[in-house]
């Protein structure tokens, strides 16, 4: 039974931000489809509320549906393998009134339950409303520009950077966590210690100028996010075009990050150095919570994260998140791509109300990225959180540290 008035409040909250996220596009182009490997935009209107619905249902607490079909045509999302993109029509999508009453009446019903729901379900509705509010920022991103509308951002400008390698002796990271301390989903269990050999990391994530100059002596791919014009390198911003700011972390693909790493002939950390690198300590034993001294009631504090702006900052913008190693940025300003294959911890167990949620993706063409990126929720920054993607999925806001072995 639900006890906590707060969750409420962060139910609420979260609703709030996906509700603000679809004023910054026309509505007309709720049927346009940005991504080409994901739903056209009007499924994710549907699909945050059918997500809600669909949970009460599974648990038992639902009355009839105001559109039953709606329930199942907004259920899921897509990942499609390679070469299988989906080739379905605008016209086989509800009209946008038939989408927002599904929604008033579903919200309505949802909201008579929810002081009887199980906590845990809350939590999911949540956090999986808040997980939607980063990838539809990716399809927002995606979108054409004459479509959309929003804050434009000027950016920061910082000290020169001396990117360096930092030294991290030998100890052990604690991955996952204990079931019963707090909510999580079913790939953050159990929690288990992983002995991590010394490494050394680079101090920063690896900067948009670093990646440049990578492409222009090897002649690779310029990551998604850039383009060209009169010669000269930009970064498509979410509401505005930037000359490139070589400040910034590289959002690229696993792929174009180990192309660069092989040419640095350093490598991508596993999870388990991640989690050494960001939480661990100079004691022994002793972990971290957050990379930086935290405190757990606001870490929204620290970083660009929390929906805190729409592009990146610099990457040595926030020395206050660095761990105790002296590392900026591994939660925060862009996920970071680690070599981990997204596979389930020692002891995993389905959600019994998802059970695909994670299962579905144990399929060797899934990694593990850690941290957070300026459109991620404080709410789903936990250490034993983790994310997953395509190694070549171009469209994630994703950056790196290197590490050498
Ligand atoms: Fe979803």
């Amino acid at each position: 039974m639900m006890e906590s008035p707060g969750l409420l409040a962060h139910l609420s909250e979260a609703r709030a931000e996906t509700d603000r996220l679809f004023t910054h596009l026309d509505p007309a182009a709720l049927y346009d489809r940005p991504i080409a490997e994901r739903h056209r935009m009007i499924f994710y209107l549907g699909h945050l509320e059918a997500f809600d619905w669909n949970q009460m249902k599974l648990i038992g607490m639902s009355s009839s549906s105001p559109v039953a079909q709606f329930d199942n045509l907004f259920a899921f999302g897509i990942d499609p393998e390679p070469g299988q993109l989906p080739h379905d029509q605008p016209s086989d999508w509800p009209r946008l009134s038939e989408v927002e009453r599904y929604n008033v009446g579903v919200r309505s019903r949802i909201d008579r339950f929810l002081p009887n729901a199980p906590e845990e379900s809350v939590q999911m509705m949540i956090e999986h409303r808040h997980m939607h509010a980063e990838t539809f920022a990716y399809i927002l991103h995606n979108l054409d520009p004459l479509k959309k509308s929003g804050p434009t951002e000027q950016p920061l400008l910082t000290a020169p950077l001396q990117q360096q390698m930092i030294q991290i002796p030998a100890g052990t990271a604690t991955l996952g966590m204990d079931a019963g301390s707090q909510f999580g989903w079913d790939n953050e269990f159990q929690a288990h210690e992983v002995p991590v050999p010394r490494f050394a990391m680079t101090r920063y994530k690896i900067t948009n100028g670093e990646f440049l100059e990578f492409m222009q002596l090897t002649g690779a791919a310029p990551p998604h996010y850039w383009f060209q014009r009169e010669g000269a390198w930009f970064y498509r911003g979410m509401f505005e075009d930037l000359p490139l700011p070589l400040s910034f972390p590289v959002y690229c693909t696993l792929d174009q990050a180990s192309a660069y790493a092989r040419f640095r002939k350093l490598a991508l950390p596993t999870e388990a150095q991640f989690h050494r690198a960001a939480f661990g300590t100079k004691n022994q034993g002793e972990e971290r919570a957050l990379p930086w001294h935290h405190t757990q009631s606001n870490p929204g504090q620290q970083g660009n994260f929390d929906y805190a702006a729409w592009n990146p900052i610099p990457v040595n913008a926030s020395p206050d998140t660095e761990s105790a190693f002296g590392i900026a940025q591994l939660v925060g300003n862009g996920w970071e791509w680690t070599s981990t294959v997204f596979a389930p911890f020692p002891g995993f167990a389905p959600s019994p109300t998802y059970p695909g949620y994670s299962a579905n993706f144990f399929d060797n063409a899934h990694y593990v990225l850690k941290g957070a990126s300026p459109r991620t929720s404080a709410t789903l920054v936990r250490r034993s959180l983790r994310n997953w993607f395509r190694p070549d999925y171009p469209y994630v806001y994703a950056t790196f540290h290197l590490v050498q072995n």
